[in-house]
């Protein structure tokens, strides 16, 4: 089973591809993920992607599809994405939409389901400004609503919990009006496909995850 999961900055994606992946054995693919590792390894894709990211601006999508394709390639065939994958970010345009096509079209597979979390904009805010994040495995947190066992500690590691360099009050506020120029058109886009699934975002996490989980036992 191959899934997009889409939303705006703070929807929810990261949270529950991490509960999508315990249930189902899924392989998740964030490209933001992808894009942090390669800033932290100063790779070719890090050295151009930090200075968007930063901002809160989209990397460019030659670039982003690049990534994305050199990422199959190399891991498509491994163990750990033998029941499929969760797509986490991507895609963010029309155009990696359409690529997407081909490359599903390339790698012979298809998406089963475009799981598009829908959530109002004040409370986006909320969540990205309480939102911390391990430094070593990556696992996200929030302050109030998912607290870690001990303040500032990730729970799974021992990794110290940070604010992401894209969560200032500009940032945020720069990725909120991107995702509602670039990225929110990928709705109709894929409602017209007959593919879009809405799910409500703004519940508890918990009862997100069930409401995906009942999507995707049907299928
Ligand atoms: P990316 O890392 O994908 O960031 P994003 O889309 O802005 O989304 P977030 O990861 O911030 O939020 P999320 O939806 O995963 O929410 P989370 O589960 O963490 O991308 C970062 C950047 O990389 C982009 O801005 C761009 O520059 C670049 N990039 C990435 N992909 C790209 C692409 N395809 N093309 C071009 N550029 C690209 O939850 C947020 C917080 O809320 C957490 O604290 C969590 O604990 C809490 N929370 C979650 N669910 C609930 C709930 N139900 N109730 C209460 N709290 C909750
Ligand atoms: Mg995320
Ligand atoms: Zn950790």
């Amino acid at each position: 089973m191959n899934i997009i999961l889409m939303g705006p900055p703070g929807a929810g994606k990261g949270t529950q591809a991490a509960k999508l992946v315990e249930k189902y054995n899924l392989k998740q693919i964030s490209t933001g993920d992808l894009f942090r590792k390669a800033i932290k390894e100063e790779t070719k894709y890090g050295v151009i992607a930090k200075y968007f990211i930063s901002f809160g601006y989209l990397v460019p999508d030659d670039f982003t599809i690049q990534m994305v394709e050199e990422y199959l390639h190399e891991n498509i065939h491994t163990e750990e994405f033998k029941n499929g994958f969760i797509l986490d970010g991507f895609p963010r345009t029309i155009v990696q939409a359409k690529k997407l096509q081909d490359i599903c079209d390339m790698f012979d597979f298809k998406i089963d389901a475009v799981i598009n979390l829908d959530i109002p904009e004040d409370v986006l805010i909320k969540r990205l400004s309480g939102r911390r994040t391990c430094e070593d495995c990556g696992k996200s947190y929030h302050i109030v609503y998912n607290p870690p066992k001990v303040e500032g500690v990730c729970d799974v590691c021992g990794g110290q919990l940070l604010q992401r360099a894209d969560e200032s009050e500009e940032a945020v506020q720069v990725r909120i009006d991107t995702y509602n120029k670039q990225t929110k058109p990928l709705i109709d886009y894929y409602q017209m496909k007959g593919e879009l699934i809405n799910v409500n975002g703004d519940q508890t996490m918990d009862q997100v995850t069930q409401d995906i989980y009942d999507i995707l036992d049907k299928i």
